[in-house]
């Protein structure tokens, strides 16, 4: 059952490729250019009309709505918060009829994420849901909604229904944008194009899998680690660090970037692992800045850069090279590599990667 893998998490993290091609299924369209979501058909002046939208979910799935909120916000020029379903349900949040609540769940069971759609139910918002178990709590309690398709996730860390998530958010995007004319033509069809070979680019990707589990070996020590990015790359560094202290119990902090000289850099030594996205986008070279100032206090950074980078591969202590993409998608090529890195410091650390303690798949109390 785990198809020649040790673990569910392994194989659920190689089965990306496929996870992703199943959710863009008569979704993404290269041929004709199009991205279809019958929700987007058959709700769109609801959609369209909405004053802003407002993800409500908790862990992984929250991470998946920071991305969402970039992605919508920059294609679709709508406003976005998210929120963490617990926070917002006990807030007394300012929600109203011209609102588009959109839960995200994998598990489709989560107590507050439930709860959160209730009450924004009872202020007469309109519900959106974005899950993977079909027919479970909160598709039936959503208005519309799109299943990520990702089949069955075993392992208590989410991967696959992370990546499957930020897809369908950025389908989602890209047909709202079409149809609020907000994007070029040109750009859409490019980020269509770009969509649909990030499969393909994610194979590449998973042929690092022995270079990062022999890099993992030298961190096994570590007591904590900072994970540092930018834009679309900083809630990639907040799921990394929740997928290390998930399952290898080291402590880990995900941070924008920039925030690390207003307090985290105190804590770089040479003990002090840093994660690093990198990739060449617009942030490059503040990225690149950062990681000097992480080398000037001895920390060891392990970068994930883009394939071409001669910089970088000077300064930091192990780097990562991938494909190139466009920076809207670079979070479904960055966070493999992290998850890779979560699951073999566990496994070196003779940790049980698919139950890991204190944990539940599905958190139906609140
Ligand atoms: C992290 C993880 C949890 C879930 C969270 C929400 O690996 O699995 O943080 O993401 O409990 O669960 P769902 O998406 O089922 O609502």
């Amino acid at each position: 059952e785990k198809g020649g893998f040790p673990h569910f998490m392994l194989k659920e993290i190689f089965e990306q490729p496929e996870c992703l091609t199943n959710c863009m299924r008569g979704r993404v369209n290269v041929d004709t250019d199009n991205v279809v979501l019958s929700a987007v058909i058959d709700y769109k002046k609801q959609l369209l009309d909405a004053n802003r939208f407002i993800i409500v979910a908790c862990g992984t799935s929250w991470h998946a709505g920071l991305i969402g909120k970039q992605m919508i916000e920059q294609l679709c020029r709508i406003p976005v918060e998210v929120e963490y379903a617990s926070e917002f349900r006990y807030r007394n949040p300012v929600i109203t009829s011209k609102d588009v609540v959109i839960a995200i769940s994998q598990s489709g069971e989560t107590a507050d994420t439930l709860a959160a759609i209730q009450l924004a139910k009872e202020h007469g918002a309109f519900i959106y849901g974005i899950c993977n178990a079909i027919g479970s709590s909160i598709p039936r309690a959503t208005d519309t909604g799109s299943y990520i398709h990702v089949g069955p996730e075993i392992g208590v860390a989410s991967t696959k229904a992370f990546t499957g998530q930020v897809t369908v958010l950025t389908m989602l995007a890209l047909a709202l944008a079409k149809e609020k004319g907000t994007i070029s033509t040109e750009n859409y069809m490019h980020v269509v194009k770009e969509l649909h070979e990030i499969p393909n680019k994610i194979k590449t990707v998973l042929q690092l899998n022995d270079r990062i589990a022999d890099l993992s070996r030298t961190f096994t020590y570590a007591r904590n680690f900072l994970y540092l990015g930018r834009g679309f790359s900083y809630p990639v560094a907040l799921e990394g660090a929740l997928k290390l202290k998930e399952i290898s119990y080291i402590h880990a902090e995900g941070y924008p970037a920039a925030e690390m000289k207003h307090g985290p850099i105190a804590l770089i030594d040479s003990d002090m692992p840093v994660v690093v996205i990198a990739t060449h986008n617009a942030m490059y070279e503040k990225v690149l800045s950062n990681i000097q100032e992480v080398k000037a206090r001895k920390g060891k950074v392990i970068a994930i850069v883009s394939h071409d980078d001669n910089t970088i591969s000077k300064i930091a202590d192990e780097v990562i090279e991938l494909p190139d993409t466009i920076e809207c998608l670079e979070p479904l090529l960055t966070t493999i590599p992290l998850q890779l890195l979560a699951y073999h410091v566990a496994v070196c650390k003779g940790l049980d990667v698919d139950q890991p303690r204190n944990l539940a798949k599905s958190v139906t109390v609140e």
